[in-house]
């Protein structure tokens, strides 16, 4: 292996992800077996500006594979979007000689590495995000966990919604993206699911469907709710379906729930080896790629093109779900 990289940095940035520490772990690990030091940047990108950030040797990454969250902290750093705030990041990469900086967060994180790309450092992206909203991989970091997390609160909420006869709201997060929502409604077995990639679904075309379920004889309704399915506000609309139909209804926002917890072996995995791969890749002379997996195997892709790509959307989980409520 052609060994140009001596000091890597990493940071973790944007919504903190289960899963991103078993990504430090495994950069940190491939770094040092290589020969590379590394340094972990602490709030991100914030971290970064204010060359605020710890020396990482294999100790420091000891049994953190488990713990939710990210040792690193994580930020959603404002200053990283000015000019001034760019430079003065290169100039921290500069003034500490880091060959290489390894970025894991989402879409917003992963732009700040293109721009620092651009004004001349060397980076990697890792897709931790529980959103899975990148379009260029079909997995980010933090979603099985989330998902697992969501469904289990979802199940609790069925129990007590079918005691009461109650229908009942659950938001799930998820930004612009329905993905968690989806999953949630097919494994939850929900009766509706609303997500921003169908704006078309009215509360009227919901309120009549349980109306319908309940003269069916269905005694609960779960509607999964993604949070950027902005047309409803879930407390609003569980008292207009309780005014219009008659059946108690409540509402539950999951919120923060979601993005903590031990992360799951399928999370555990990939981060593990999207860590891996970004240290090995830069070994091999590569830079400025985000780690992805695509059709049941890990690659690449330039980081550009990657942030490019757009969102594509498959009705038919959705017609499923459909099928079977
Ligand atoms: O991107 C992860 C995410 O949890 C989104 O699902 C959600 O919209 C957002 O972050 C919440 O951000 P914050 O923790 O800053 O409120």
């Amino acid at each position: 292996m052609d060994n140009q990289i001596k000091k890597i940095g990493i940071l973790t940035s944007g919504g903190d992800a289960p899963g991103m520490n078993a990504s430090i772990r495994a950069i940190v690990r491939t770094a040092i077996k290589n020969n590379i030091e590394v340094v972990g940047f602490m709030r991100g990108y914030e971290g970064l500006i204010n060359c605020d950030y710890i020396n990482l040797d294999n100790k420091s990454v000891s049994e953190i594979m488990q713990r939710g969250g990210t040792i690193l902290l994580s930020a959603r750093c404002k200053e990283m979007m000015t000019d001034e705030g760019k430079q003065k990041a290169v100039k921290v990469c500069k003034d500490l000689n880091i060959d290489a900086l390894v970025v894991i967060g989402g879409d917003g994180s992963l732009t700040g590495a293109l721009h620092l790309s651009k004004l001349g450092v060397k980076v990697m992206g890792i897709p931790g995000t529980i959103d899975l909203d990148l379009a260029c991989s079909e997995y980010t970091v933090g979603f099985d966990t989330a998902v697992n997390t969501a469904m289990e609160a979802i199940n609790k909420i069925r129990d007590t919604s079918s005691s009461h006869e109650r229908c009942t709201i659950i938001e799930v997060m998820g930004r612009n993206c329905g993905a968690i929502a989806l999953w949630c409604g097919l494994i939850n077995g929900a009766e509706e699911v609303l997500i921003p990639e169908r704006p078309d679904v009215t509360e009227e075309e919901v309120i009549e469907l349980i109306e319908n379920n309940r003269k069916n004889g269905k005694i609960s309704n779960v509607i999964v709710l993604a949070e950027g399915f902005t047309k409803v506000e879930p407390h609003e609309f569980a008292k207009k379906i309780e005014k219009i139909t008659g059946i108690e209804t409540r509402a539950t926002v999951l919120g923060h729930l979601q993005r903590g917890g031990a992360p799951t072996a399928v999370d555990r995995m990939h981060a593990s080896m999207m860590g891996y791969r970004a240290v090995d890749e830069l070994l091999k002379g590569n830079i400025n790629k985000i780690m992805i997996y695509k059709n049941g195997k890990y690659d690449d892709i330039d980081l550009e093109e990657g942030l490019k790509a757009t969102r594509t959307y498959d009705n038919s989980l959705y017609e499923i779900i459909k099928t079977f409520a």
